[in-house]
């Protein structure tokens, strides 16, 4: 699109769409859309394609939002980055943020973040605090300390995040429009804080404003959250102008055990105006879908692939039509979660050192 400055690369080739003209960088962005045939036929749909934000300097979608975040916050002077976190974020601003020679806190839910992800925090340096409360205590615990002057706040309720984030919604609408010469009819995608929902919401408004994009054309932004920490979609089948807080929240996709989805006010219109919808799964449909999905290569962890989970769903409910094309993103890589990821797929099978014991165990 016109948004795109074939200067920069990955989410700086958009640096025309951005605050700034380059930031932190660690070659964050220009993530693959895999085509995935088997699986579109499967689900009932015209086209699928994955966007796999697992495929980031960190492994998730986060590192397009540090990107121009933690610039900021180096422009701007401060001392200490902090965010809370169910993992990724954590993962993402510490190597960002040391990156920038900062100094970096996360508070993290305790005994409910991968391990992939508190192992990135540590390596790349932050000051782990684990807190005895899940993550909206967290996310209202490092507000009231960046209130008190004490860090800078680094979570999507930093404008700054979502700027970078937009890059997800103007490479899918790019890279899909040079392969099908049209734009996708949906996106779907997993919804915690529902930053990615508001940050693809703005992606595609600014596409519109730019002549770049026909309103008629707007893909449905279409959100997925797990059954037990759905406050989104409780909004959304109510017709609801605000978002109820879930006090209590569990799911196996520990990314989206979020029950205060803190950008509602900018993702429920997002979700309206585009004609989408929300939607929740329960664990097994997630786990499910994870297997799908590494069946045809692609390894994401659980919160990614309620994408298409909840993509299977609406198709069996008819709410999507078999003639769509359709993205789904998935948001983090199957690493991040392997304790997950090895419950969910095959077990090792233990085999003498000789090849006629190996021979007569796959034989019999
Ligand atoms: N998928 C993954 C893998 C995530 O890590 C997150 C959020 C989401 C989806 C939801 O995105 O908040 O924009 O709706 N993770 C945050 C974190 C909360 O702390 O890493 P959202």
């Amino acid at each position: 699109p016109s948004l795109a400055d074939a200067a920069g690369t990955g989410v700086w080739r958009y640096a025309g769409a951005l605050p700034l003209d380059g930031g932190v960088t660690i070659q964050e962005g220009g993530t693959p859309l895999y085509r995935v045939p088997d699986l579109a036929e499967d689900v009932g749909v015209e086209t699928l394609r994955i966007k796999h934000e697992g495929m980031n300097p960190t492994g998730s979608f986060k590192d397009r939002g540090m990107t121009v975040g933690v610039a900021v916050a180096r422009e701007l002077g401060v001392e200490r980055l902090a965010c809370a976190s169910t993992g990724n974020t954590s993962a993402a601003l510490a190597a960002y943020g040391s990156r920038a020679g900062m100094e970096t806190l996360v508070l993290l839910p305790a005994g409910k973040v991968a391990a992939g992800k508190v192992a990135q925090a540590s390596l790349h340096g932050a000051r782990i605090l684990e807190v005895d409360g899940n993550f909206d205590a967290c996310l209202d615990l490092v507000q009231a300390l960046a209130d008190r002057g004490e860090a800078y706040l680094l979570n999507s309720l930093n404008p700054f995040r979502l700027e970078g984030q937009k890059t997800i919604g103007l490479e899918i609408v790019e890279r899909f429009r040079a392969d099908h010469g049209t734009v996708p009819d949906r996106i779907v995608l997993p919804v915690g804080n529902a930053g990615n929902t508001a940050a693809l919401y703005k992606a595609v408004r600014e596409l519109v404003w730019a002549g770049d994009l026909a309103v008629d054309d707007v893909p449905k932004l279409t959100g997925v959250q797990a059954e037990g920490a759905a406050p989104m979609v409780e909004a959304i089948e109510a017709g609801a102008d605000a978002v109820r807080r879930w006090d209590e929240v569990e799911t196996r996709a520990t990314a989206i055990r979020i029950g205060n989805p803190v950008n509602a006010p900018k993702a429920l219109p997002g979700i309206r105006e585009t004609g989408g919808t929300a939607v929740a799964v329960s664990d097994t449909e997630i786990t499910d879908a994870q297997r799908d999905l590494a069946e045809s290569g692609i390894g994401v962890e659980p919160a990614s692939a309620a994408s298409l989970a909840g993509l299977r769903k609406l198709r069996a409910d008819g709410v999507v039509g078999s003639d769509e094309e359709v993205v789904c993103l998935t948001t983090g890589h199957l690493l991040k979660d392997p304790d997950a990821a090895a419950a969910a797929g095959t077990d090792p099978e233990p085999v003498p050192v000789d090849l006629d014991g190996v021979l007569d165990h796959l034989l019999t």
